[in-house]
């Protein structure tokens, strides 16, 4: 499989895989302008929390790469103007402003080295985001591994795989590490409506990687735990708060609600990028609307729903903190109460 996202030989384009056209097509996309970044963020190109930090640092550092000036004042200017910029392509992962607030620390750590120097700085720390974040996802399937015995159900919801990081994902780090020891697990993949990143992603690259894997929609998972078949779930996170309540893609609250009834583990699994100890609750969570077409008519030759109609098109929900068996970082797995243990 190709990289999610690289920075390319010569470090003047980032490289990704175009997730809008998987998995009937694997193309590359070259990135190189603020607006080509965040283009691919908002028609989610690049998606994933994790990979859409990833794709700000480089953005950052390649909206400077070639800035014709010696002036530390002005080089600081353009950059502060593209990290807001990228930072309002998406609003609910934080892992977005903790990419670019990494960049810009590396900025006024600088003041006073020459602009040349610190351009080298900019893209090093780029590089270590993205080295950093396929490390922690390795981690995280260390801890999830042991959580896992072979022959296992187990359900995920959206795409928290290698498409949305810089490594062997998150919700599926365990999953992964799992099949390499061979223990056989069966996967069952949400579609995650509305926009199918679970059909389209995750389906395919954890088939693509030899695992047993069912597709399912959204409102057959109840179904599917009530026939014993799950016996842990593992979700990705856009963003933890300091309570512990965890943004994920619209559909993961009524897969935990599903799972409390049935008596089944459910695990956020995230990188310490995505916790916000400045966010207080789940309620501080900004959640994103999109299009209503992505409800109505995006997949359909023609238009599925009466013209017209009222939508609503939240992309995340906030799953409460007493839904959440426990929390995978890379550091270890969190239990209850997370406004203590987040603080570890
Ligand atoms: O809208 P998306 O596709 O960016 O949403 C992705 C998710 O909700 C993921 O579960 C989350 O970002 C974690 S990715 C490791």
């Amino acid at each position: 499989m190709l990289d999610t996202i690289r920075l390319d030989d010569a470090a003047s384009e980032a490289v990704i895989i175009d997730q809008t056209l998987l998995p009937a097509e694997v193309r590359e996309l070259r990135l190189r302008t603020p607006e080509d970044f965040y283009d691919a963020i908002l028609r989610l190109a690049v998606r994933g929390a994790p990979a859409i930090g990833i794709a700000a640092a480089y953005g950052i550092y390649l909206s400077v790469k070639d800035l014709d000036t010696e002036d530390f004042g002005e080089f600081r200017k353009a950059l502060m103007r593209n990290h807001e910029y990228l930072n309002s392509s998406r609003p609910t992962a934080v892992n977005l402003r903790w990419a670019l607030d990494r960049m810009k620390d590396v900025l006024d750590q600088s003041s006073g080295l020459p602009v040349g120097k610190v351009k080298e700085l900019l893209k090093s720390e780029s590089e270590s985001i993205a080295r950093e974040d396929a490390e922690m996802c390795e981690s995280i399937g260390k801890h999830a591994l042991g959580l896992l015995h072979p022959g296992m159900g187990v359900l995920t919801h959206c795409n928290a795989g290698r498409l949305a990081t810089g490594g062997i994902g998150t919700a599926t780090a365990g999953v992964y590490l799992a099949e390499r020891e061979g223990y056989g697990l069966r996967v069952y993949c949400d579609e995650t409506r509305p926009l199918l990143q679970g059909a389209r992603l995750t389906a395919f690259e954890l088939s693509a990687s030899g695992v047993d894997t069912t597709l399912i929609c959204d409102n057959m998972a109840s179904y599917i735990m009530s026939e014993g078949l799950i016996d842990i779930v593992f979700t990705g996170c856009d963003r933890v708060a300091a309570n512990g309540d965890a943004a994920n893609k619209i559909g993961t609250l009524s897969v935990a609600v599903n799972a409390r009834h049935y008596g089944i583990p459910f695990y956020i699994c995230a990188p310490s990028s995505t916790i916000d100890l400045a966010c207080p609750t789940g309620k501080n969570i900004p959640i994103e609307e999109r299009d209503a077409a992505e409800v109505t008519t995006m997949w359909y030759k023609d238009s599925m729903a009466p013209d017209n109609i009222k939508v609503r098109n939240p992309a995340f929900d906030v799953t409460p903190a007493e839904l959440i068996t426990g929390i995978i970082t890379e550091k270890g797995i969190l239990h209850p109460p997370y406004q203590e243990t987040l603080l570890l």
